[in-house]
């Protein structure tokens, strides 16, 4: 093979995917099972090494066959977009390929990490903070559990976990299932992970807060987590911070902010009023990879004091790999990872190509185009808003005159609009009912592109129901 020619070819393929990310008529994703994906792919590596023509084909059929998350009509996952900046960072990331954990081998990354978490920080009011960036939200909140965990049983590092104590942690009822999982890892068991009533629009209500944990220590029990949720997963609800600080003060009890999807809003003026308190919170979950656009993963955990993440770590046998000779320090000694992806660069690319204002633009987009969205919803004579809009999310379904069952209905509609390459969005559940999630998570959507999604989907609902698919 040669290298240059497939540089070259790679470079101009590339600019044609991007290109494409802004044609509205190319499909979201070409549909194939996984059977005819088997076909179309010769998926197992060979003896002998591929032709250029045969690997050339292989990048052309990855492309062609993989969902377009960059194009404005996928509207599923709570990350999507392309952000041309943050692209090259990656690109450039990967060209110098270094691992994060020493100034030795990362000195300008590193110096872009500890810039990243200070500006951070900045927005979430942490004046002593730090941070590190993680491998995902998940992860951010399992240091986060393990941070309170060691808070209150500092021994735990060396002598496990002691069942004695009774650990709990409280959630949100409509929190994100990696609380749970994380107290798997920890040891201390996904049934002492406490759900908290929320009210009809998702928000965690802080009365029932201060029950469940006055509850848990008259039965003898340690609360040491809590989690305020910055945006559900599903409806994009804020938790009332400011007021579940005051509890988690009265009972000692450390508060994490997980906004891996919607902590991205505190680059609002207008609209950081949701997280109103974070700043009393002991730490924060903030995921660039959604609502700032940047390619999968970056991900950061932030806490309000400096100590916090040196406390996680069993420095162990590190002197083969932590010299401290460059005067700085090195990354690697509070993360429990070893060798760690250069997260950082493709963020701070996008921030000085944006700069701040542009990004406080990009944020006021996406949630002004979010109540675009949902006034089309109030307005449409058969769509049906299920949940108030909180931010960036819009729970609805669509209602046909008619007997349907709905959630059948609404399913189906769903994934005919996903197989036909149209548009994907996707769905949950609200108590037993389907809802549609239409998230703007790309903040170079435009109000065109919403009324072309719901024209598709309006489209796709009447042939359905002339077809009489669904009954
Ligand atoms: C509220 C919330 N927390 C945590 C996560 C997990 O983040 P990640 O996918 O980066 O692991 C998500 C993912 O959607 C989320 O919505």
């Amino acid at each position: 093979m040669n290298n240059k020619d497939l540089l070259r070819y790679s470079f101009e393929r590339v600019e044609k995917y991007i290109n494409s990310n802004d044609d509205n008529t190319s499909p979201v994703v070409k549909f194939k099972t996984p059977g005819e994906l088997s076909e179309i792919f010769s998926l197992p590596v060979d003896e002998e090494s591929a032709s250029q023509t045969k690997f050339t084909e292989y990048i052309e059929k990855y492309l062609d066959y993989s969902v377009r998350t960059g194009n404005k009509q996928f509207l599923n996952q709570l990350y999507s977009g392309f952000n041309f900046p943050a692209f090259l960072g990656e690109v450039f990331t990967v060209v110098a390929n270094t691992s994060m954990y020493t100034y030795e081998v990362a000195p300008v990354a590193t110096m872009i990490e500890k810039e990243m978490i200070n500006l951070m920080n900045s927005y979430a009011g942490y004046k002593s903070g730090d941070g590190i960036f993680v491998t995902g939200g998940s992860n951010a909140n399992l240091v986060a559990m393990l941070s309170a965990r060691n808070r209150v049983f500092p021994e735990g590092r060396f002598e496990g976990y002691d069942h004695n104590l009774k650990l709990k942690a409280f959630i949100n009822e409509q929190a994100h299932y990696s609380f749970e999982t994380a107290a798997n890892v920890l040891g201390i068991g996904s049934k002492n992970v406490i759900k908290v009533k929320a009210d009809k629009n998702g928000r965690l209500i802080p009365e029932e807060l201060e029950k469940k944990l006055s509850e848990s220590v008259s039965r003898g029990e340690l609360p040491f987590f809590v989690a305020a949720t910055c945006a559900t997963t599903l409806s994009g609800a804020y938790d009332p911070i400011d007021e579940m600080a005051e509890i988690c003060k009265k009972y000692n009890v450390w508060l994490h902010a997980d906004g891996s999807f919607g902590g991205s809003l505190i680059l609002s003026e207008k609209h950081r009023h949701l997280m109103k308190g974070i700043e009393k919170t002991d730490s924060f979950a903030w995921n660039p990879h959604k609502l700032m656009n940047i390619p999968l993963i970056c991900s950061a955990l932030l806490v309000n004091r400096k100590s916090t993440l040196y406390q996680n770590i069993t420095d162990i046998n590190t002197d083969y790999i932590f010299h401290d000779i460059d005067a700085v320090e090195d990354l690697g000694k509070k993360s429990i990872q070893c060798g760690r992806r250069v997260d950082a660069v493709k963020l701070w690319f996008a921030w000085k190509y944006y700069g701040k204002k542009g990004y406080r633009d990009r944020l006021d987009n996406s949630v002004a185009m979010a109540k675009y969205a949902e006034d089309i919803v109030k307005t449409h004579p058969n769509l049906e808003l299920l949940i108030p809009r909180q931010s960036f999310t819009v729970c609805f379904r669509f209602v046909p005159s008619g007997d349907f069952d709905l959630n059948a209905f609404n399913l189906e509609l769903r994934e005919n609009l996903r197989k036909s390459g149209k548009s994907i969005v996707n769905y949950g559940y609200i108590g037993n009912t389907l809802a549609l999630r239409l998230v703007i998570a790309n903040s170079d959507v435009q109000e065109d592109d919403i009324d072309l999604f719901f024209n598709q989907l309006a489209e796709t609902a009447t042939s359905m129901i002339n077809n009489k698919q669904v009954l």
